[in-house]
């Protein structure tokens, strides 16, 4: 039994994720992590609420909330919507929490022990008008990299660059839109990854398997321009962790918390931590510690290309930078942006479908299969609401769900609702399991690579293949001259129904579970052997026709959402 460690992207805490952003981390985690344990592994399997810096002040000032009792509310909020999509974590922590306090100011210690902290004497922008020092993101301005004219102070969003609020041209104040900003004197601290950039290269060229999409982006700004900078990792704020060495007090940064970027991926480990605080695990040091039994654990990260530099320099920088024997990241899978319907999606203007009124107008699994059938991992990817009703019309209403239907409805027709006998299978059943055994190790190999549209291509093949059988063994037809046939035909069927439930959970859980429950059957062990799988529900195996299992989208739906989708999120 192999160990899985995998963490998704940590969401920020203000507002509710739009699809866009659950394809891009959540939903492809959660797919690989329900494989895994499918497969019979051990997963541990963790998020959490990204819940510092500005952002999350600001929507708390606008809530009219205490930014504590905000995010709280914030978080439960989130979690539940995660539980709706069927997001299987074992744990969704908060980047708030104690352990998170206890484990950034840990590090934080054992790096200025390093000699990797440098305390920086700066002047940074203070606005008049808006009566305080502002962080990065709340600085706008032209990239001096690409000429984008709304280059946030920390990140651009159109070239990617890691920036600092002074490299902007013509900054102004997001809150105010003042541009009467100051330069004021503020103590800052430094991680000095520059003195690991050999270090972290030699790491980063040793994943010779990662997908391009990461390594490319980390060599890029490995090497772009004067090659990896020192980061500022402390801020002016009043939300978020207070800067310690350690538990001791650091002299000259009273006042001041850590960036929301330096404890946001310590979060993955303190998450562990409160995994075992709220009683549901326990040894979180076994995930974490390479000398504490995390030696053959595989850890795997998912995220938007837009976090890359953060996961392959800066908390790499952070662990490494620390000496102690944290385990480091195993593959990093990063996914291209999806845009929504012509544009892009975006939280600030509200455009797009958010997950909250994804989960109003449909059930989650017609979310879950889209979304990661239409991964944007080779390129950017477009939601449109003709393709969104077409594959699921097609893939979901006709190929899986029709065959599930027709196949118990028939049976209970003609046999009664119970598994029937008939004949031993021919030639034809051969080439079915054949097949289907060939397109396992397929979907096997590509659910291994975290190839998630291969995947899911490869599942939609294994449905069609028992559709193309149905097709043509016609039991409906055989019965009339051969009942004994025919019986044996619709065995297989409803032995496929099963299979397919299985082979089909990590993608749409409910439907799967649903199916189960019908086929009276608790056997969700991972197929090895085709023939032995396909002979799970023995001759007089009692079942149920379910429900509907996917409703077809109808012109009509798709138009009024379109409609109501169009403008922006109120
Ligand atoms: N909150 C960030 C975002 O949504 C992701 C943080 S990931 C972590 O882009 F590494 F910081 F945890
Ligand atoms: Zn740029």
């Amino acid at each position: 039994m192999a160990r899985h460690l995998i963490t998704s992207a940590i969401p920020y805490i203000n507002g509710i994720k739009h699809l866009g952003n659950l394809v891009g981390s959540q939903l492809p985690a959660d797919l690989f992590a329900r494989y895994q344990r499918g497969r019979g592994h051990e997963v541990l399997f963790l998020c959490a609420t990204d819940e510092h810096g500005t952002p999350a002040e600001l929507a708390a000032a606008k809530a009219g909330q205490p930014v504590a009792e905000y995010c709280a509310q914030m978080h439960a909020v989130q979690a539940d919507i995660a539980q709706g999509f069927g997001l299987s974590f074992d744990h969704f922590g908060r980047s708030s929490s104690p352990a998170n306090h206890t484990l950034t100011q840990h590090f934080a210690g054992k790096l200025a022990e390093n000699d990797l902290i440098r305390e920086v004497s700066e002047t940074q922008m203070y606005s008049h008008a808006d009566g305080r020092f502002l962080p990065d993101r709340y600085i706008e301005g032209t990239c001096p990299n690409c000429g984008f004219d709304s280059a946030r102070g920390d990140q651009c969003d159109n070239c990617t660059k890691q920036l600092d609020p002074v490299d902007l041209i013509n900054p102004r104040s997001v809150i105010s839109g003042s541009t009467d900003l100051e330069m004021r004197e503020t103590k800052h601290l430094y991680l000095r990854q520059s003195t690991m950039k050999d270090q972290l290269e030699a790491w980063i060229d040793s994943k010779t398997d990662w997908p391009v999409l990461t390594t490319s982006i980390a060599k890029k700004w490995l090497n772009d321009g004067d090659g990896l900078q020192d980061r500022g990792i402390t801020r002016d704020l009043d939300w978020g962790i207070p800067v310690k060495r350690g538990q001791q007090d650091w002299p000259g940064m009273e006042g001041k918390v850590f960036y929301v970027w330096f404890d946001a991926p310590i979060e993955y480990i303190a998450c562990a931590q409160e995994w075992v605080d709220a009683g549901k695990g326990q040894d979180w040091q076994r995930w974490w510690r390479t000398d504490m039994g995390a030696a053959d654990v595989t850890y795997t990260q998912f995220m938007g290309k837009d976090n890359v530099p953060f996961h392959t320099l800066s908390f790499p920088a952070t662990i490494l930078g620390s000496g102690e024997p944290w385990k480091l990241v195993d593959y990093i899978k990063s996914f291209n942006y999806l845009n929504y319907d012509g544009g892009q999606f975006s939280t600030s203007r509200g455009r797009g479908v958010f997950m909250d009124q994804a989960l109003d107008i449909l059930p989650a699994d017609y979310w879950r299969w889209w979304l990661l059938s239409h991964a944007p991992e080779s390129s950017d990817a477009e939601f449109t609401w003709d393709n969104f009703q077409a594959s699921v019309n097609k893939d979901l209403a006709d190929v899986l769900g029709n065959f599930v239907s027709r196949i118990t409805k028939f049976c209970r027709a003609k046999f009664g609702e119970t598994v029937p006998e008939g004949g031993a299978w021919g030639p034809q059943e051969a080439a079915l399991i054949a097949e289907l055994g060939q397109r396992l190790r397929a979907y096997e190999g590509h659910m291994e690579a975290m190839e998630v549209r291969k995947s899911a291509q490869e599942l939609r093949a294994i449905w069609v293949a028992g559709n193309e059988y149905l097709q043509s063994a016609a039991p409906w037809s055989t019965f009339k001259e051969n009942p004994e046939q025919a019986a044996a035909q619709v065995r297989m069927g409803l032995n496929l129904v099963r299979l397919y439930a299985v082979l089909s959970a990590p993608f749409i859980p409910f439907a799967a579970q649903t199916i189960l429950t019908a086929m009276k059957c608790d056997a969700h062990s991972w197929p090895d052997d085709m023939q032995t799988a396909l002979g799970a529900l023995p001759v007089g195996h009692a079942f149920e026709v379910p429900d509907v299992l996917f409703a077809k989208i109808t012109d009509e739906q798709r138009e009024d959402w379109q409609a109501r989708f169009a403008g922006q999120r109120s």
